[in-house]
C-alpha cells in the first residue's frame, strides 16, 4: 500500500501490508491474523510525526478508531474520551465548543489523538500531561486489554513509556512493570480531564504579544484557540501544502555551567531555565544561528520562517519528484553536525524514524 498521502512530509514510502482498525475488535483480529506475537507491527497515526526511511516491512495498523464522548464528570473535571484514530485538533475544536475548556493551546497540533501520547505533545506552555486523565491499550503481542494512568505512561518532554524499547517476551505484561512499550502497546482510546477551574496560559511570549497588540489581557479559552492557530499558522507550514514533521529536533537541554560558557561566547543564545534547575536552549535558533535557515540539501530543505522544521522541496504528491527519508536524513545530520561542532551539543531528532 503507497505512504505518500499517509505521512505528513510526503515521503514515497509503502507498507508491505496495511490493515486498517476501526474497533478493539478490528485490532485483536489482526493480532490473531498476522499472529503479531511473533511479526513486528507498526502503528500509523496521523502520519505527521514519522521520517519513512524506506518501505516499511512491518505490518502497519492504520488507527482509524472513531469517537469523541464525555465520560464523566467530577465536581473537578469534566473527563472525555476520544478514539485513537480521531484528529487530534478535531478533538480540541469539540470539547471548546462543547463548554470544556483546557486543550486550546494545543490547537493545531497536527496528528491523531493516539499519537499525542506517545511524545507528550506541548505547545505554548500547555503539554498533553497537563490535561491527560488515562488511555486503553491492547497489547499487540498478546491480545490482552490494559489501562494507564498519567504515573504510568512516564511522560517526559516529548517523551513516554511509548517511545521506550518493549521486551519481547509475550510472558509478564510489561505495563505492570513500568518497562518500555515501544512496539507493543496499541493505544486505542485516551482520556483526558478537562478542569473546571479553568485559567488561561499565557505565559509564552507569543501570547503575551497577542494580550498586548489586542488590548486583551485576560483571554477566553476560544481567544486563546483563534491565537494559537494564526500563529502557528504564520510560523509554520501547512503540511498538506509544504511537507514536513513540525519540530525535527527536540530543545535541548544543558546544564547551568554548560550554559554559562556558550553564553560566554553566544551573548544572543535563546535560553529558558526549566524547574529542575537545567536549561532549555532553542534548537531552531541553534539551527539559525549556523546559517542553515532556507538552505536544502537534495530535496530537503530548512524551512524559511522556522529553522526547527524540514521541509519536503520536492513534489508531495508524486511519489517520483518527492523528498527521500535518506535524503531528509542526510540534511538532519548536516544540521547536527555543525551544530555540534559549533555548540558543543548533540541536537537530537524528535520524529520517530522507521
Ligand atoms: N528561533 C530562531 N530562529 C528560528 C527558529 C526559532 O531564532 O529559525 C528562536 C525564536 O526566536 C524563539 C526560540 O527560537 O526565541 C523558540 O522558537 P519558538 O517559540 O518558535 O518555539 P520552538 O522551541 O521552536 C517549540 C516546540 C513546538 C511548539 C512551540 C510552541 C519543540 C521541539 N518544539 O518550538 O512543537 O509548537 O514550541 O510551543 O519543543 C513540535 O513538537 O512538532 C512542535 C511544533
Amino acid at each position: 500500500a503507497p505512504l505518500q498521502q499517509a505521512n505528513s512530509f510526503g515521503i514515497a514510502a509503502r507498507a508491505l501490508t496495511l490493515v486498517r482498525v476501526a474497533s478493539e475488535d478490528d485490532v485483536r483480529a489482526a493480532i490473531a491474523r498476522f499472529d503479531l506475537a511473533r511479526a513486528p507491527f507498526f502503528v500509523l497515526g496521523g502520519g505527521s510525526n514519522i521520517v519513512l526511511t524506506g518501505d516499511v516491512k512491518p505490518l502497519v495498523l492504520k488507527m482509524e478508531i472513531a469517537g469523541l464522548r464525555l465520560v464523566d464528570e467530577t465536581p473537578r473535571a469534566w473527563i472525555i474520551e476520544a478514539g485513537a484514530g480521531e484528529v487530534w485538533h478535531r478533538l480540541v475544536a469539540w470539547s471548546l465548543a462543547q463548554g470544556w475548556p483546557g486543550l486550546e493551546n494545543l490547537a493545531l497540533i497536527p496528528g491523531t489523538v493516539g499519537a499525542a501520547p506517545v511524545q507528550n505533545i506541548g505547545a505554548y506552555g500547555v503539554e498533553l500531561q497537563d490535561r491527560f486523565h488515562s488511555l486503553t491499550a491492547i497489547d499487540g503481542l498478546t491480545g490482552e486489554g490494559f489501562e494507564l494512568d498519567a504515573a504510568q505512561c512516564a511522560f517526559g518532554y516529548r517523551d513516554s513509556v511509548f517511545k521506550h524499547a518493549a521486551p519481547v517476551a509475550p510472558e509478564g505484561a510489561a505495563w505492570r512493570r513500568g518497562m518500555g512499550l515501544a512496539g507493543r502497546a496499541i493505544i486505542t482510546r485516551v482520556r483526558l480531564a478537562l478542569p473546571k477551574a479553568w485559567r488561561p496560559v499565557i505565559d509564552y511570549l507569543d501570547l503575551q504579544k497577542k494580550c498586548e497588540e489586542t488590548g486583551v489581557p485576560q483571554p477566553d479559552a476560544q481567544q486563546i484557540f483563534d491565537w494559537v492557530c494564526a500563529i502557528r499558522g504564520a510560523k509554520l507550514p501547512d503540511p498538506a501544502v509544504l511537507g514536513n514533521a513540525g519540530s525535527f529536533f527536540k530543545n535541548p537541554t544543558v546544564t547551568p555551567e554548560q550554559c554559562r560558557d556558550i553564553i560566554a561566547r553566544e551573548p544572543r543564545i535563546v535560553h529558558y531555565p526549566m524547574p529542575d534547575g537545567s536549561i532549555k536552549l532553542a534548537a531552531g535558533w541553534l539551527i539559525d544561528a549556523c546559517g542553515w535557515r532556507g538552505k536544502s540539501v537534495g530535496r530537503a530543505g530548512v524551512y524559511e520562517k522556522q529553522a526547527l522544521v524540514l521541509v519536503n522541496r520536492g513534489n508531495r504528491a508524486d511519489p517520483e519528484a518527492s523528498v527521500t527519508g535518506g535524503e531528509v536524513m542526510t540534511l538532519a545530520r548536516a544540521i547536527q553536525t555543525s551544530v555540534y561542532e559549533r555548540f558543543g551539543i548533540r541536537l537530537q531528532p524528535e520524529p520517530v524514524v522507521v
